[in-house]
């Protein structure tokens, strides 16, 4: 059956955590890592299971990689393979990225098309195009994508459809040891992008307007070694302030960088919550009981992310009064909706919007997560819940959340895992 975890809701949540580094930051520098063809130390990588599956494609396509606490160091110098076996890719969705950086390195690539996932049909043609333009040919024959580009990458000009944030990734690695110059027109302008190009820049690379719609990149002949500390991970931070909002606690938060919480603090100080911040720190303080949400809109950066509207709608589960919550990005990311109803509360989903009308206590159930953002979500009803609340499927919780449940046992949470 796997494990489970059992948690005792109704315990207010007190005290101080310092936040995990950023998952979607560091699973795109470690492919950036194939590109230098050196010796690259990044540190504050999370231990996760996605980092895990990052480390495995980087061992595979021959580079040594060693961790020493939260530092990773990849030596991609012996690195002697181009392709990734579709057991690897499908251990993670966001392997995908590896193949504008395996493309920059040896100029050919075979991997498999990622496919669906949890959260939706997740196509690649987005990717594909860009690279595409850049000069690969790619063939997809049986689930595999064979690319090359016999007269290397060239730097082009590349509009997005829609500013996908793996797809502005992958140009970003294919770009920059591109012959020429590439723009990226309506790129997304997200912090893990900014944090990318920080990188890459460290290495040597020519990034210009990262965090901006338009990205510039100027190649350059070759990359050198760099050591570089990944980003905090905005969406744990917003996870462990939710965790504090619905049991009406007081928490504090370090190594954040409030900024990257812009997009989220509105529903909080809505719900009636006072934020505090201070450096690289934030307190939260919450009331006995939330007030609605009001309405809430998940767009690219720097609106309302994806990743944290599960949290969002526990929030507004327990709330007094009534709150709408738009997902706009993944068009199957409502899946923990049915489990929120097992526990008690009122929420109308119809197509892409929630309506959530705020009940005074859940009561726990026994879950199960069925994706990483909302397996997550299901551990923060349990504990607003009255009663005992289960989650079953950790493995989905295990890909992005580091000591999910030592963290919040420190704060005073009755959680185990079992
Ligand atoms: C990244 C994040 C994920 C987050 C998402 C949106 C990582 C590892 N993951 O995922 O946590 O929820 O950004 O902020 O960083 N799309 C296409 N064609 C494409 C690419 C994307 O139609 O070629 C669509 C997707 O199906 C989705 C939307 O664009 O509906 C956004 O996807 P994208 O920004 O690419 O998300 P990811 O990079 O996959």
């Amino acid at each position: 059956m796997g494990e489970k975890l059992v948690i005792q809701g109704g315990r207010r949540l007190e005290g101080e955590l310092s936040v995990q580094g950023s998952k979607n930051s560091a699973l795109p520098i470690l492919a950036a890592a194939v590109v230098t063809g050196g010796s690259s130390i990044i540190k504050n990588c999370p231990r996760l299971t996605d980092v895990d599956a990052a480390s495995r494609i980087l061992e595979y396509l021959g580079c040594k990689v060693a961790r020493t606490g939260d530092t990773l160091i990849v030596d991609s110098s012996g690195i002697c393979r181009s392709d990734i076996p579709e057991k690897l890719m499908h251990e993670m969705r966001s392997s995908i990225v590896f193949l504008g950086a395996i493309l920059a390195r040896f100029g050919n690539a075979v991997v498999s098309t990622p496919g669906g996932c949890e959260i939706g049909l997740r196509p690649i043609n987005i990717h594909l195009s860009a690279l595409e333009a850049l000069g690969a040919e790619i063939t997809e024959l049986h689930g595999r994508l064979y690319c090359s580009c016999g007269n290397g990458l060239r730097g082009a000009k590349i509009t997005l459809s829609f500013p996908s944030v793996g797809a502005t990734e992958n140009i970003m690695l294919a770009a920059v040891t591109a012959k020429g110059t590439t723009t990226i027109i309506n790129a997304a302008r997200e912090p893990e992008i900014v944090d990318l190009a920080c990188f890459l820049n460290g290495c040597g690379a020519k990034i210009k307007g990262s965090g901006e719609g338009i990205i510039t990149i100027e190649g350059v002949s070759g990359l050198n070694n760099y050591e570089h500390t990944v980003i905090p991970d905005r969406i744990v931070a917003s996870t462990y302030m939710t965790a504090a909002a619905v049991t009406g606690g007081r928490v504090t938060l370090n190594n954040i960088i409030t900024e990257h919480l812009n997009p989220v603090l509105s529903i909080y100080e809505k719900a009636g919550c006072t934020i505090k911040t201070s450096g690289e720190s934030l307190e939260i303080k919450a009331p006995c009981r939330l007030g609605s949400i009001g309405a809430v809109r998940t767009m690219p950066y720097p609106g309302f992310p994806t990743d944290s509207q599960a949290a969002a709608m526990v929030m507004a589960s327990t709330a007094q009064g009534t709150s709408v919550i738009i997902e706009n990005i993944f068009e199957n990311r409502f899946k923990h909706v049915g489990e929120l109803v097992r526990m008690g509360a009122k929420i109308m989903v119809e197509n892409i919007v929630a309506v959530v009308e705020g009940v005074p206590r859940l009561h726990g159930v026994e879950t199960e997560a069925a994706d990483l953002r909302g397996g997550a979500a299901l551990v923060l009803a349990g504990l607003a819940a009255e009663g005992e609340t289960t989650v079953r499927g950790l493995h989905h919780i295990d890909r992005g959340c580091q000591s999910f449940e030592n963290n919040l046992r420190l704060l005073g949470a009755e959680i185990k895992r079992c």
